[in-house]
């Protein structure tokens, strides 16, 4: 969150918080939930970047309900109190360790391309790619959502709870209302030149055109409704029944404004979603990524979403070097360079439609050692790196020819449960930029998704065919990563972060921090943040900066400054109980929570 950027109005809400009557975990302090970054206790535990979401979570499972119950009343939550970054407008990973059987799992539930769309879907008719803004805020960026159908099928093959269940504490908090803070109010700021452009979103977000006050009471009643039919009539109502017809509505003829307070510099034009593409749709299983590092096993997210594969990459480069031996600067050289490989090799080979064969070379060691051997521990690689060869074929220092990385999303979010039993939730989800596609759909409280410009838009002349570009049906390439790592079959830590393609870097650097670097979690969390992502300059933290800047300068790395680098959420599993995390500083802060607090 950028709190120094906005002017923070003082509003005096009207005291005693209205509590919502099926949320009454919110009533527990009489006010507002605690935001805190670290709690260190045991019976289950929620992580998320919400206070209003971690306190619905600790709630289900002070009921009684388990991590999944709990995951998907937190997300609902999180379409509420942080409908720009998330919502049942968008889709997400969703990964599942289950204490019983011991066994990893995952939902697909990211959102597809509709039957319409072509591989030229964003080329105008001049020939040319739209420009980003001009490929977002149109009905063409939204894909079929996946988020409602995520929650719907983790209840029903792991949760304990109905999805009415789940979904009511996030229909209470919609109805009755929260307390705008500085993060919520900055993201619309942000947004409102688009938002600006579509009646249904100003109404909602831009009361007398302007976003709301901070301190000031946000109520959604057409979430709350939404929500409420949903609990009645099943998902079959959103994706076959009257949202359905709402959702396709809106894409087909985006709720323009006639007369925008901002103009908009783009023409803003329809998509072809159907009701067909709505009934169509369905989450996916994949099997998890599984690859060791130093002794632990880490499982992540296949395929459309890159993390898993690029994360397991670049944690096996770096296990050809004995990071523990070494100063914090030239192990922070190495975490730069093995991600930038790890990024060559995703942008030119990772795709919705990849081969297992290809993503299992892609993790191989003896493909680690391929790619590691490129690297000088005393000079940065030229940037962009080539891409290898996962060709089953190992022992040289071989390249391929690169394909460009496509358009990094700003948004999203993420969240970690445990419960009393042991089971885990790591759980990314988003509608692509902060505020999606911009378009609330009429009378239903929901941002649609601009989940499709995370396709490349357009196959580079002359460059290896593209494995991310649009087709009917296709799924978007993601680096969403939540994460997962075992100890000798025991959970360690389960972590997952937001930040468009930035997930990836962020993820690798708290395992960095955390496994090699000999951080505790909390501090591996707050620790700053740099992202090389193979191009110079890579991304960096100011803080990074200022500590590891110069040294790292005179090895070859560039950084251009970005205010700041993920949003985490984190829990990790020790003996003497659980250590549940969010940041302390970025986007204004998470709020970790835990069912009974070690003394
Ligand atoms: N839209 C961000 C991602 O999927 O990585």
């Amino acid at each position: 969150m950028k709190l120094g950027k906005i002017a923070v109005v003082a509003v005096v809400i009207a005291a005693g918080l209205v509590v919502p009557g099926s949320a009454p975990a919110l009533a527990h302090g009489g006010g507002e939930p605690p935001r805190n970054p670290t709690a260190t206790g045991y019976g289950g535990a929620v992580s998320t970047v919400d206070p209003t979401a971690t306190a619905v979570g600790l709630d289900v499972l002070r009921r009684g309900g388990n991590a999944v119950d709990a995951a998907v009343a937190a997300a609902a939550t999180l379409g509420v109190t942080e409908p720009f970054s998330a919502g049942i407008g968008g889709g997400g990973f969703f990964v599942y360790y289950d204490a019983k059987t011991r066994r990893v799992h995952t939902i697909d539930g990211r959102e597809a391309a509709p039957r319409a769309m072509g591989q030229d879907a964003f080329i105008k008719a001049d020939g040319t790619p739209m420009a980003f803004q001009e490929a977002r805020i149109s009905g063409i960026s939204a894909g079929v959502p996946g988020s409602l159908l995520t929650w719907k099928e983790a209840l029903r093959k792991w949760g304990s709870r109905s999805l009415g269940a789940a979904l009511s504490p996030a229909a209470d908090v919609a109805r009755r209302g929260f307390t705008v803070d500085a993060t919520f109010r900055q993201q619309i700021a942000d947004n409102s030149a688009q938002f600006a452009q579509f009646d249904s979103t100003r109404d909602l977000y831009l009361p007398g055109g302007q976003p709301p006050l901070v301190g000031s009471r946000f109520r959604n009643p057409d979430l709350a409704d939404t929500y409420g039919e949903i609990s009645r009539r099943g998902t079959d109502a959103f994706y076959e029944g009257a949202i359905a017809r709402d959702i396709v509505a809106t894409v087909q003829h985006p709720p323009v404004a006639a007369d925008p307070a901002v103009p908009w510099q783009f023409e803003i034009r329809p998509g072809g979603m159907t009701l067909a593409d709505l009934d169509r749709y369905d989450v996916r299983f994949p099997a998890p990524t599984k690859s060791d590092y130093r002794g632990y096993t880490v499982y992540g997210m296949s395929t459309p979403s890159s993390g898993g594969v690029a994360v397991s990459e670049a944690l096996n480069i770096l296990e050809q070097f004995d990071l523990a031996g070494l100063t914090a600067t030239e192990a922070l050289h190495l975490y730069l360079e093995a991600s930038a490989l790890s990024f060559a090799d995703r942008n030119r080979y990772v795709g919705d439609y990849t081969s297992q064969a290809v993503l299992d070379e892609l993790v191989r060691d003896k493909f680690a050692a391929e790619r590691a051997c490129q690297i000088d521990p005393t000079k940065a690689l030229v940037k962009p790196v080539a891409p290898g060869s996962p060709d089953g074929h190992y022992g040289g220092c071989t390249t391929a020819t690169a394909v460009a990385d496509g358009n990094p999303g700003q948004s999203t979010t993420n969240l970690t449960v445990t419960d009393k039993w042991g089971n885990i939730v790591e759980y990314t989800l988003t509608i692509e930029q902060t505020g999606g596609n911009a378009m609330v759909v009429p009378g239903r409280g929901f941002l649609l998704n601009n989940e499709m410009t995370d396709f490349n838009f357009a196959q580079a002349p002359g460059a290896p065919a593209d494995p991310n570009l649009p087709a009917p049906g296709k799924r978007p390439r993601s680096s969403m990563s939540p994460t997962i790592v075992f100890d000798d079959g025991k959970p360690f830590l389960a972590l997952g972060s937001p930040g468009g393609a930035t997930i990836i870097t962020t993820v690798l650097q708290i395992l960095v921090n955390r496994i090699d670097l000999g951080m505790t979690l909390p501090e591996a969390m707050a620790a700053p943040r740099a992202s090389q992502r193979n191009a110079s300059p890579g991304q960096a933290e100011p803080a990074f900066i200022t500590a590891y800047g110069g040294e790292l300068g005179t090895l070859g790395q560039a950084f251009a400054a970005t205010p700041e680098l993920g949003a985490a959420t984190a829990i990790e599993f020790t003996r003497r109980g659980l250590i549940a995390t969010a940041e302390p500083v970025r986007r204004g802060g998470g709020a970790a929570g835990v069912l009974h607090n070690s003394h």
